[in-house]
């Protein structure tokens, strides 16, 4: 039987100093949206403690939503660490929850194990008042519209949790505002309205600009450049510019794998990877973005 407690990934302190600021700087989005969750996370945890949530209305909840593949757990990840210096204390814990395994509990179970979790578990977990960020990855998984239930194999079990969901962020804001949620999904359509309504700001994760395209691209191979120096080169060539200009279509997750997909189009570059040229690049990059006109098989890669 599924305990609610293997539905939590990960549990840690971290602080302003720890190397998980790598995370954060790892992904390559527009500033705003970065500033946006770490001013969100902050406020939340500064002010709503000293604040009667029936006056601020805020539930301490954040939604980042965009296409697979854009960074939006990868952020969540980084964000404790970007706050931990604002906050009393100077460190943040991180819980980490990804919540698939609960829906497959047994009918009738998933209203118990959510409220169990987020009601009880999770709150337990962060008893000694350390401000947390709870992160619940894939949302749509947990929330999911109650309009679109109808779609699910066991509907009535389907609105139950998501009810258990809102009335365990109901509850969470009310008496526990050292927490704060961040919640990411792949898409808003089939989040339920009353969540989206809950979060206190809704963010999208775009795919990357052809600027963002050429900065994880150099990026990718400044990395590699540490073993294999002859990559340097190419990373700050203006090779990558163009290159870049040719990867629109792809996300962040396919545009730093796609370096190693060049590396692997030859047996050569496999063992030589200094050897990786231009043209490896951009053939590489062709045959992702023509994959990408093919959702499936995109998919399926990852
Ligand atoms: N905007 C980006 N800039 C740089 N790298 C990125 C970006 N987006 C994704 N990546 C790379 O892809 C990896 C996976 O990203 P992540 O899992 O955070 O995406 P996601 O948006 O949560 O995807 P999904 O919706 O499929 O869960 C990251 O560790 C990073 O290496
Ligand atoms: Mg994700």
């Amino acid at each position: 039987m599924l305990r609610v407690r293997e539905c939590v990934l990960s549990n840690e302190v971290i602080t302003a100093d720890s190397v998980e600021t790598a995370l954060w700087d790892a992904i390559v989005v527009p500033e705003g949206i970065k500033e946006r969750l770490r001013n969100q996370t902050v406020l939340s945890l500064l002010v709503r403690p000293d604040l009667p949530f029936a006056m601020t209305a805020l539930h301490g909840l954040c939604t980042l939503y965009g296409p697979p593949g854009t960074g939006k757990t990868t952020l969540a990840r980084g964000l404790p660490a970007q706050v931990a210096r604002y906050v009393g204390g100077g460190a943040v814990r991180r819980i980490e929850i990804n919540p698939h395994g609960l829906m497959s509990a047994e009918h009738g179970q998933s209203q118990q194990r959510v409220s169990e979790l987020l009601g009880e578990y999770v709150p337990g977990l962060a008893s000694d008042g350390v401000p947390t960020v709870v992160i619940l990855d894939e949302v749509e998984s947990m929330a999911v519209a109650r309009s679109a239930a109808s779609l699910a194999a066991n509907p009535a079990d389907v609105h139950r949790a998501t009810d258990a969901v809102l009335t365990a962020l109901d509850l969470n804001a009310a008496e526990h505002p050292h927490l704060f949620f961040v919640a990411t999904s792949n898409f808003t359509t089939a989040l339920d309205e009353a969540f989206l309504s809950r979060s206190d700001a809704a963010i999208l994760v775009p795919l990357p600009e052809p600027e963002a395209l050429r900065k994880i691209l150099a990026s990718t191979l400044l990395m590699l450049a540490d073993k294999y120096p002859a990559l340097g080169e190419l990373a700050r060539s203006s090779v990558v510019e163009r290159i870049a200009e040719a990867a629109h279509g792809l996300d962040g997750r396919r545009t730093r794998k796609v370096v190693f997909e060049a590396l692997a189009q030859r047996l050569d570059t496999v063992l030589d990877p200094g050897s990786l040229t231009e043209d490896d690049l951009a053939t590489a990059v062709h045959n992702a973005v023509a994959e990408t006109g093919q959702p499936e098989v995109s998919r399926a890669a990852r």
